[in-house]
């Protein structure tokens, strides 16, 4: 007799509420990596990244999902299609050009379905409990509410401070003296009157333009503070990051291919003897680790090999690259294809561009390569 596990219930639904994620940019800082593929697609804990946002939407319940693309647009709907398999309704707006982030909600206003909005930066990774935002959003009767985050250093953000009831009352340049630790999550709720409000038809930053211009006019923009899991991964040390609390189950998923863990190999991968993976790291379908070699707290793109006795740290190394034996890869960004010689050395923040091969021994530390 079999038995089998019976489906987890399936989430309430969220009513009232579409939800729009912005995927357009280029990702420039994490580049050589987002030459081949828009940031969110990048492989991130055995799936694409935006995989794990979309699980998420689906688990609070929302169903009508509006993309909202530019750079490299074809490729989210190549993968994710109609959305039916994570059980979403998905659609795809194109931007000719860029519009940044407001011009980008207001271009999706005619795919609004409901009086609300739930707004994501495509590049977030975060715990924050969406229905508990919405929530907050419907109890003030706000205009637009705000995620905000708690973070241990705000200086290096804008900041966001928030009146006795959670009223937003000002946004913030950097500054060295910051009077808050509340920022930005890149996570909205508009009401679609407000999406309405911003101008069309030409680029629009929120955080610089729509949200001071609300707040200006006496719009209601309350803030939902928490202290929840919450990474941007706009950088390569805080995309490596993000991808291992993903497989160490710090940051939630329900998309991990997989249980929590120090590493998640996929499909085809070869791991020689002796070979110590750890940290959260991710072995790509088909990679290939040596003997005695030790990668920790990396990402290795499908197809990449690393050769006996080699040493790859908080690393991304792209799709079908080599890092050859003995070399020490540390803090580091390898392209696609690219190939690190015998013995070398790629230190703090090297990018070693696509299809570039460093010759055995090399030392290269703190530029491009
Ligand atoms: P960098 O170039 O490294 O700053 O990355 P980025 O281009 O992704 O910019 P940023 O991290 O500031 O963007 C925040 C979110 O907004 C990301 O999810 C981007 O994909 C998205 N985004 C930024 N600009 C645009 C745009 O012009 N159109 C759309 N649709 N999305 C955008």
């Amino acid at each position: 007799m079999s038995v089998s596990t019976p489906e987890p219930d399936p989430p309430e639904p969220a009513r009232g509420v579409d939800a729009v994620v912005l995927v357009g940019g280029k990702g420039t800082r994490l580049r050589p990596l987002t030459l081949s593929a828009p940031k969110p697609m990048l492989p991130t804990a055995g799936v694409p990244f935006l995989t794990h946002l979309l699980s998420r939407i689906a688990a609070a319940g929302i169903n009508h999902v509006v993309l909202g693309t530019s750079y490299k647009a074809e490729v989210f709907q190549e993968y994710f299609g109609d959305g039916s398999r994570l059980g979403l309704d998905l659609e795809y707006v194109v931007e000719d050009e860029p519009l940044d982030t407001g011009g980008a909600i207001r271009n999706v206003a005619d795919r609004l379905r409901e009086p609300d909005a739930m707004v994501f930066n495509g590049d977030i990774l975060s715990g924050v409990d969406l229905p508990a935002v919405l929530a907050t959003h419907r109890a003030n009767a706000a205009d637009v509410t705000l995620h905000l985050v708690r973070v241990d250093d705000p200086r290096r953000f804008g900041c966001v401070p928030t009146d006795a009831d959670g009223r937003v009352t000002a946004f913030l340049e950097k500054t060295d003296n910051p009077p808050t630790d509340q920022v930005n999550a890149g996570c909205y709720v508009f009401r679609r009157e407000a999406v309405e409000s911003i101008p069309a038809g030409r680029p629009v930053s929120v955080e610089r333009e729509t949200f001071p211009g609300l707040l200006a006019s006496g719009a209601r923009l309350q803030g939902h503070v928490d202290s929840s899991y919450w990474l941007d991964l706009g950088t390569p040390a805080a995309f490596v990051r993000g991808s291992a609390d993903l497989v160490r189950g710090i940051a939630p998923s329900a998309a991990l291919p997989g249980d929590p863990g120090e590493a998640l190999v996929l499909e085809g991968a070869r791991v020689r003897e002796g070979a110590e993976l750890a940290g959260g790291c991710t072995i790509g379908a088909g990679c290939q680790v040596g003997a005695g070699a030790r990668v920790r707290g990396s990402v290795l793109f499908d197809g990449a090999v690393v050769g006996a006795g080699a040493v790859v740290e908080d690393s991304v190394i792209g799709a079908h690259a080599l890092v050859g034996d003995g070399a020490v890869v540390r803090g580091a960004v390898v392209g696609d294809k690219a190939v690190v010689g015998a013995g070398c050395e790629l230190l703090d923040g090297v990018r070693l561009w696509p299809g570039v091969h460093l010759p055995d021994g090399a030392i290269r530390f703190s530029s491009d390569v």
